[in-house]
């Protein structure tokens, strides 16, 4: 069976090492250099949408996964479907829920799913008047992708008026709604709620806990994702919850029209309030892919293909504790700095996002060059085992958070 992965970052090559260890002929488009280091077969053409499109097609896949929301956003999911080709991600249409924020923020009041305070602001005026119905921090959310940085979180009334005044004054260029989210700060547990929508029904994938700011312990600004670790144990209650929570989700898509065969990601807030869906995703998380991929892959790759052909498939049997550890370069996540990129030991558990070959050397060429996994019996060894890794790939301004799973020991 041929399975086409669209995307090239780090989840991307996760995803593929599962089907190609499975056996299944496995291609990504376009894929990076560093997978094709670890003997991915890629193929390499232009982020556009026709580039991708005749690749994908010209391969003659049984099932395409789509990795990126804004391949999504671009129609190549409807197109696929449209030449009766198999796929797993979203149509343009279901993507807003995550390409705008404005856009989901409507659907969570319409169907009553919990949600912290908002207001939706226009003009400068209205910023100054909804920010100061909140307490510091404040929140801004703006109506675009912005590769998991499009939500700030500023300290000061001052700056979150400066974010927004950007967005304003240049009359929301490049967004999906003229408006901006000023949404109420909540503290609490934050957990990634994956979920793979299947035949209009669902499976909740397990738990995992990703750690979002640059710095350790929650500083910093915010990242598209510095680590995550799998599986988090929560107790039943909670869990329910969370039930509660995708069940509204799912039936809300259905009935909207939204819902696809494909994964939902639910940044989710268990806060002293009650519990609140902060955030919707059309895809699967990263580094949380990363993390949780490795722990059943087999089960992995059966979803898939379960999904695909109709069926409502088993979730995955993850066996002990794994850890997905961001390597990222200095200037993160705004700048980078160019350098070689070597790795000393296995290329085993590395996965690759930004880096590309030049004169027969791999390269840094953006933020996070790749990402490290330790899987172990125990969330111990999975920590020990990707700070181990983490020392195998050397380049100049590595840099790393020390914290990922220190408050599982
Ligand atoms: N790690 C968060 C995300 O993928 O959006």
């Amino acid at each position: 069976m041929k399975i086409a992965i669209l995307g090239a970052g780090a989840r991307e090559h996760s995803i593929a090492k599962a089907f190609i260890d499975s056996g299944f002929d496995t291609l990504v488009v376009p894929g990076n250099d560093g997978m094709k280091w670890s003997g991915i077969p890629i193929k390499k053409v232009q982020e556009t949408a026709d580039e991708i499109l005749d690749a994908t097609i010209s391969f003659a896949p049984d099932i395409v996964i789509v990795g990126p929301t804004e391949y999504m956003v671009l129609g190549i999911v409807d197109k696929l479907k449209a030449k009766g080709i198999k796929v797993i991600g979203a149509t343009s249409k279901s993507a807003m829920l995550e390409a705008d924020k404005v856009f989901a923020k409507e659907f969570m009041v319409k169907h009553s799913i919990p949600t912290p305070r908002f207001r939706i602001v226009h003009t400068l005026s209205q910023l100054e008047r909804a920010l100061k119905e909140f307490e510091p921090p404040y929140v801004i959310k703006i109506p675009t992708l912005q590769g998991g940085k499009g939500s700030f979180i500023l300290p000061t009334i001052s700056e979150a008026l400066d974010i927004g005044a950007k967005v304003i004054t240049s009359g929301f260029e490049g967004m999906w709604s003229e408006g901006l989210v000023v949404e109420e700060f909540t503290p609490g547990e934050e957990y990634a709620v994956q979920v793979l929508i299947s035949s209009g029904d669902y499976v909740i994938l397990p738990m995992v806990w990703e750690y979002q700011r640059l710095y350790d312990h929650g500083r910093g600004p915010n990242t598209g994702g510095m680590g995550a670790v799998a599986p988090i144990r929560i107790d039943d209650r909670l869990f329910g919850l969370i039930k509660d929570l995708v069940g509204k989700t799912i039936k809300a898509m259905l009935k909207e029209s939204l819902a696809y065969e494909g994964f939902l990601y639910l940044g989710v807030m268990a806060a002293n309030n009650g519990i609140k869906v902060l955030e919707y995703n059309v895809r699967l998380g990263d580094p949380e892919t990363e993390a949780i991929v490795p722990l059943d892959s087999a089960g992995f790759v059966r979803m898939i293909k379960d999904t695909a052909f109709g069926r409502l498939p088993e979730n995955l049997k993850p066996f002990g504790a794994s850890v997905a550890l961001s390597l990222v370069s200095e200037g993160a996540p705004y700048h980078y700095t160019d350098s070689v990129l070597k790795i000393v030991g296995s290329m085993e558990n590395i996965y690759f996002d930004h880096v590309q070959e030049e004169e027969g050397m791999l390269h840094v060429s953006g933020w996070r060059p790749c990402v490290v996994v330790g899987k172990g019996n125990t969330y111990n060894e999975a920590v020990k085992e990707a700070y181990k890794k983490a020392e195998e790939v050397i380049f100049e301004g590595k840099f790393y958070r020390r914290d990922i799973g220190e408050s599982l020991l």
